[in-house]
């Protein structure tokens, strides 16, 4: 059967990309955002640590979806998805492959579990997408696992609630274990930590506050589902709202997970940068 074998969580600021994409990575300004990742390429290089299948929660950024079109939750289940031109043309990255046979399982699990998603067939995907992958696997000529994209409206009020976020993880977590293919899974929260970029408060970090987020993905699912949207916004920004989608995350590993590697850099462009690796209880 197929089981989630781990869990990571990341920002997915645009400016990394372009960081990545530019060669700017060994700048000093850049260096110490990536050396937090290093233990991470190299723990998911190893043939054990390795998934199959990535079901990586992303939000769109105004780029496949617009005011015509704004689905709460969604789910990629084409064969194939390409990055997206999102003024400076197509970041140079891999064609997203999926496994579209996964992806309608969960799919299909997730609307019979009476969470109502939307199938997406055609989309290009963003930075939200493209930039963790780039972290996590560098610069291959090739993904090397099949990925399900998994889009989540966190642009246009009203999102969803942590908690819903959070029961939509468990309900994947029992849609991957009722899969028949022996797949190890990983699930992939991103975007945040704490950031505003508009406004009188633009520039906003709390670290405080993402600190103890990061330390209750393990310690306390409990507070984190019960954030409201005005915390979101009042502690962290208005860009904060992100970290409901790592609540997906964290809802399909369940409690009690270890946690194995952290990072927290500021800045990165104008965004805290937390990124997180978990292991389920087996
Ligand atoms: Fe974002």
């Amino acid at each position: 059967m197929a089981r989630i074998a781990a869990g990571i969580t990341t920002s997915h600021v645009p400016a990394i990309g372009a960081a990545i994409d530019l060669g700017k990575t060994h700048e000093d300004y850049w260096k110490p955002v990536f050396a937090g990742y290093e233990w991470t390429r190299e723990w998911i290089a190893k043939p054990e640590n390795r998934p199959d299948v990535v079901v990586l929660v992303y939000n769109d950024h105004a780029t496949a979806f617009d005011m015509n079109l704004i689905p709460t939750f969604a789910i990629g289940c084409a064969d194939e998805f390409k990055p997206a031109d999102e003024g400076w043309g197509p970041r140079p990255v891999p064609v997203i492959k999926n496994d579209a046979d996964l992806a309608w399982h969960i799919a299909q699990s997730l609307i019979l579990d009476e969470f109502d998603m939307t199938i997406i067939n055609k989309m290009d995907v963003d930075h939200g997408l493209t930039v963790p992958l780039s972290l996590i696997f560098g610069q291959p000529q090739e993904w090397p696992c099949k990925i399900v994209p998994f889009a989540v409206n966190v642009v246009t009020y009203p999102p969803p609630s942590g908690n819903r976020c959070y029961m939509l993880g468990e309900a994947i977590g029992r849609a991957v274990a009722s899969y028949p293919e022996d797949l190890k899974v990983q699930v992939w929260g991103t975007g945040g930590m704490s950031h505003q970029l508009q406004g009188p408060r633009a520039g906003l970090i709390n670290a405080e506050w993402d600190q103890k987020f990061l330390d209750d993905l393990t310690a306390n699912h409990d507070r984190l589902r019960k954030i409201r949207h005005i915390e979101y916004l009042r502690e962290t920004g208005s860009e904060g709202i992100e970290m409901v989608m790592w609540l997906i995350m964290a809802g399909a590993l369940g409690e009690n997970s270890r946690e194995l590697h952290r990072h927290y850099h500021v800045p990165a462009s104008n965004s805290a940068v937390g990124h997180i690796v978990l292991k389920p209880k087996q």
